[in-house]
């Protein structure tokens, strides 16, 4: 359980590193599971996401070596898989979404998975049947009880096209199908720069996997792939996170080791609001005032992505005018907007459509976190609230996504103390 008091703050500026990205390491640690060499992983952020993960691969027979300090920005971790096992603990599967990745590389490595259904932020339904479509077309028996479901059989290639272009089901079947036997096709492949980490990750294990990136991605199985040391990509959200908190506050920030052309949509977004971007060597900077109202349709990527909507619509707060928001990838995330509404904010909902009537004085109060974008948006519209929000985080959400949000904010001027435990 956490409570962040969060002061009003006039202006951000200075300069920050950005994490690597939560959703690029996930998938590569569950990654270890598909060979019996050791895979290094640099740069892995400290989040409650991670360590999960880390427990539930402990709990598959992985080896875990977590090198420096567990707070230094640099930590590496190994993970060495010699004998890997379905996992024995359903608890900790259902706490997060990314733990069904583990499914695709021990059916692959084993012949046999059995996993409980995932859990994860409340943000809409999150089935699993893409993921399930894909390893049947690889020839696996699927079994569905109550909680679980059990998967079973040698694979081999085949073809799968996915209904909508799952992040999750595209990274489930990349996995299974590189130890498969022949050649796997997906077809509608989610683009994200993820997925394509994840391949390369996975290509330097000796994998053999083309189309990455676009929607027809190729893999030819392999016996057996061997050790990597791999630097995984800097999280986007995360920087996307921050540069919504620039804008709302007049603010100048330099963005370090982030990838600009992973953000297109966003970037476009933002400067659709009147800030200034400029990319140079030294990273990327945004300054100048967000004034005018945007409309946002969140989209599988390269469109916009639907983890930037929330911090996108605490900027739309301080955005003269109506910002129309069109959620399409989840059908439950606009929850947050309830708790801006309790600062004063004048949101209307209808359906998957939120209209932001913006530029209204915000009046710190009690607010509470909903999921994890949801809770940072929470934390930026505390910033532009009059007086000090306090935003209650019982469930820990923000931890399992952000490596210290507030010390970031605060080392670019804000005032955020934190109280209780942020892991919940
Ligand atoms: C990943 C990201 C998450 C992001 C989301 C969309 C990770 C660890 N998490 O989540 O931060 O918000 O992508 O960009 O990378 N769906 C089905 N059936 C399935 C799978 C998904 O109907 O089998 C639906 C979901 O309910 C949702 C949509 O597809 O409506 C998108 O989900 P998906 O892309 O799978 O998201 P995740 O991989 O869970």
């Amino acid at each position: 359980m956490a409570t962040y008091r969060i002061r009003h703050c006039e202006r951000l500026s200075g300069e920050i590193s950005i994490h690597a990205a939560k959703n690029a390491v996930l998938p590569l640690m569950c990654a270890s599971l598909l060979t019996k060499e050791p895979v290094t992983i640099e740069r892995v952020p400290e989040l409650t996401d991670v360590h999960t993960l880390l427990e539930i691969l402990s709990d598959c027979g992985v080896s875990v070596r977590r090198d420096g300090d567990r707070n230094a920005p640099d930590s590496t971790l190994t993970l060495w898989a010699e004998e890997p096992q379905s996992p024995t603990s359903g608890d900790l599967l259902s706490r997060m979404r990314a733990s069904v990745l583990v499914m695709g590389p021990l059916l692959a490595r084993t012949g046999y998975a059995r996993v409980a259904l995932p859990g994860g932020c409340a943000i809409g339904q999150r089935p699993i049947d893409l993921h399930l479509k894909g390893m049947e077309a690889l020839g696996a028996q699927v079994q569905l009880t109550p909680g679980s479901v059990t998967l079973q059989g040698t694979l081999r290639g085949g073809s799968v096209y996915l209904d909508f272009p799952s992040v999750g089901a595209t990274e489930n079947i990349i996995l299974a199908a590189a130890l498969a036997r022949g050649t796997t096709r997906i077809e509608n492949a989610a683009k994200e720069p993820e997925i394509v980490d994840l391949c390369t990750f996975l290509n330097e294990m000796g994998a053999a996997i083309s189309g990455a990136g676009t929607g027809a991605i190729v893999i030819e199985g392999r016996e057996a792939l061997h050790g990597c040391v791999y630097r995984p990509i800097p999280d986007r959200i995360e920087a996307g996170t921050i540069l919504c908190a620039s804008a709302m506050t007049e603010g100048s920030v330099l963005l370090r080791g982030v990838r600009p052309d992973h953000m297109r949509a966003l970037l476009f977004k933002l400067s659709e609001t009147g800030v200034t971007l400029r990319e140079s060597p030294a990273g990327l900077r945004l300054s100048g005032r967000a004034s005018q109202p945007v409309q946002v349709r969140t989209l599988a990527y390269p469109g916009f992505p639907t983890d930037m909507q929330a911090p996108m619509m605490a900027l739309a707060l301080r955005l003269r005018g109506t910002s129309v928001f069109l959620e399409t990838v989840f059908e439950n995330r606009f929850m947050h907007a309830r708790e801006m509404a309790r600062l004063g904010a004048g949101i209307r909902i209808e359906d998957r459509i939120a209209l932001v009537n913006g530029g209204r004085v915000l009046s710190g109060t009690d607010v509470t976190s909903t999921d994890l974008r949801g809770g940072a948006a929470m934390m930026l519209a505390g910033l532009a609230a009059e007086g000090e929000t306090v935003l209650h985080d019982p469930c820990g959400h923000i931890a399992r996504g952000y490596e210290d949000l507030p010390s970031m904010l605060n080392h670019l001027g804000a005032h955020i103390t934190v109280e209780g435990f942020p892991e919940g």
